[in-house]
């Protein structure tokens, strides 16, 4: 590894599992500093014995991303320990298969304050400190599902299109401030979430996948890489799509 992030300290939002987990371990690999925020407190501190173990940097902090206070105790208690926030991948998000005769209001409404409210709540919470320190740069995990329609799921892709908008919105808002903001649309990748789909789903997008395979959460993490680095110094309001050419057809 080249250590391209060795003056970034990160907040992965979801991190203790899937692309969130692949997040942490190949940032900390690039040398960045590491905070994992999660709800599932015994798979964070796990993770991060194994990352320590392996010569990185990273600490786990009980994160609701739904909850404005614990944000704010999140974004504090990183401050405190590496001195600075520069970078946040708002990664956190659940999925939902509910069509929309199906949903109910308070499916809608928990799916879009994980995946929606979350996401704004972190670039607010974050925010502040990166401008203290001259720019940053936040990573939204949005979806394709976020760009292109399914007849199912109709909660996850009014959550996920938001995120895509949210994003060029926050992107013009803060370039006079050198902060960068991009979101990440993935594929299916072999994560707990996509795995809870019935193998059929799963069979049905791998033949309609081009390169005729599900994705790998590392593969996410590496777009996010150069998003996050200083290679990415011109790139703010885009979308990376990472879904082996799905929605190219
Ligand atoms: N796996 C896929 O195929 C796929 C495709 C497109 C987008 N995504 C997106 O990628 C992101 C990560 O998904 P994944 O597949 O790794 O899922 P995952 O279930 O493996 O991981 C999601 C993590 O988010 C955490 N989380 C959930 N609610 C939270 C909350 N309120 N506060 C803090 N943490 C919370 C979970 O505990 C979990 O560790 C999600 O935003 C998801 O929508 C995934």
């Amino acid at each position: 590894m080249t250590g391209r992030l060795h003056d970034k300290v990160v907040l992965i939002s979801g991190g203790a599992s899937g692309i969130g987990a692949a997040h942490a371990q190949r940032f900390a690999k690039e040398g960045a500093k590491v905070v994992i925020g999660d709800l599932q407190e015994e798979m964070g501190q796990e993770l991060i014995v194994k990352i320590n173990k392996e010569g990185g940097d990273a600490e786990f902090l009980l994160l609701d991303v739904t909850n404005e206070d614990s944000w704010a105790k999140v974004v504090s208690s990183t401050v405190s320990r590496y001195g600075k926030l520069t970078s946040l991948i708002n990664n956190a998000g659940i999925g939902s298969g509910k069509k929309t005769e199906a949903e109910t209001v308070e499916g809608w409404n928990r799916i879009c304050a994980v995946n929606q409210t979350g996401v704004w709540l972190g670039m607010r919470a974050s925010i502040p400190e990166m401008l203290k320190v001259g720019g940053g740069s936040i990573v939204n995990i949005s979806s394709i599902y976020g760009m292109v329609g399914s007849p199912a799921m109709i909660a996850y892709h009014a959550s996920k299109g938001a995120v895509r908008l949210m994003t060029k919105a926050a992107a013009l808002e803060y370039a006079p401030k050198n902060i960068r903001i991009n979101s990440v649309h993935p594929g299916i990748i072999e994560t707990p979430l996509a795995m809870a789909m019935p193998d059929k789903h799963i069979d049905i997008f791998v033949e309609k996948t081009p390169l005729g395979r599900l994705g790998k959460p590392g593969e996410i993490a590496a777009g996010s890489l150069f998003l996050i680095s200083d290679d990415a110094s011109f790139v703010t309001g885009s979308e990376l799509v990472i879904d082996g050419g799905f929605t190219a057809q």
